[in-house]
């Protein structure tokens, strides 16, 4: 007898494998494709984004926000450390100063007092991550990026579902980063991850990921990011083609 509890089950829906073959029967399976672009309009419209890509995780997608603010050395940006190490990768990588602010004991996420006294001339960007699928308290964080004109990217990697004041978690930054990872709430064939933009200003990605584009006229050398797109076999099993995106934790 097994006595072990493991430390999470894949979610499985039972439509996956039919997709996969749907996309394998296509010919195709790059990104960009029916079955992933419908996978990015259904984030779209349930998170009520202005546009939402499909990556290979949320730590590229992470990544891809901080390129999309073209975070760079000198910058400032605030975020929990109860968190996971991709959360200030994605930062550090762009040489930015990843500041730490503590959390709050209602909600173990980050505490919105503790973020202003963090911010400085040098902050721009706020990075709440709703841990555990608890949401942050947004809105004193969006009024703070507000009052100060710095970016919010919500890490929401462990909260695709969840809501804060009957808003999805993901609609409220500039940016949000959501997991497909087996550990987390959907998943996509084991890996994968969406980059969601709220911002329209934002959604050009021309400069700084050729995947994401129809244009040659920036060639992968002149980017700042790698093929940043999930392919067409994860995407077809991305389970938001088939999960109703439900209230997953309780509302804040
Ligand atoms: C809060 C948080 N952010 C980012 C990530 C990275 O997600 P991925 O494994 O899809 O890159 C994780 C993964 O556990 C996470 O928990």
């Amino acid at each position: 007898m097994n006595n072990k509890i493991p430390f999470n089950k894949p979610c499985v829906v039972g439509t996956e494998l039919a997709y996969v073959s749907e996309a394998i029967a296509s010919g195709h399976q790059s990104g960009n494709r029916p079955l992933s672009n419908r996978c990015q309009r259904i984030l779209e419209s349930d998170i009520v984004c202005a546009r939402a890509l499909l990556t290979p995780s949320c730590t590229h997608a992470l990544e891809l926000a901080a390129l999309l603010l073209d975070i760079g050395p000198g910058d400032e940006v605030i975020m929990p450390s109860f968190t996971f190490v991709s959360t200030a990768n994605a930062f550090a990588l762009r040489g930015a100063t990843v500041v730490f602010a503590d959390i709050c004991p209602q909600t173990l996420n980050l505490d919105p007092v503790a973020v202003a006294n963090a911010i400085t001339p040098r902050t721009r960007a706020i990075v709440p991550v709703h841990y555990a699928g608890v949401p942050c308290d947004m809105q004193p964080i969006m009024a703070l990026s507000r009052k100060y004109n710095i970016a919010v990217v919500e890490d929401a990697a462990q909260a695709i579902g969840s809501r804060y004041q009957g808003k999805p978690v993901g609609s409220f930054g500039q940016l949000a980063a959501v997991s497909f990872h087996e550990t987390k709430n959907l998943t996509s064939g084991g890996e994968g991850g969406a980059l969601l933009i709220n911002d329209a200003s934002l959604a050009d990605l021309r400069s700084i990921s050729p995947t994401y584009t129809a244009t040659t006229k920036f060639m992968p050398s002149q980017s700042k990011s790698a093929s940043a797109r999930m392919g067409a076999i994860a995407g077809s099993a991305a389970q938001v083609t088939d999960v109703v995106v439900e209230n997953t934790a309780p509302e804040y």
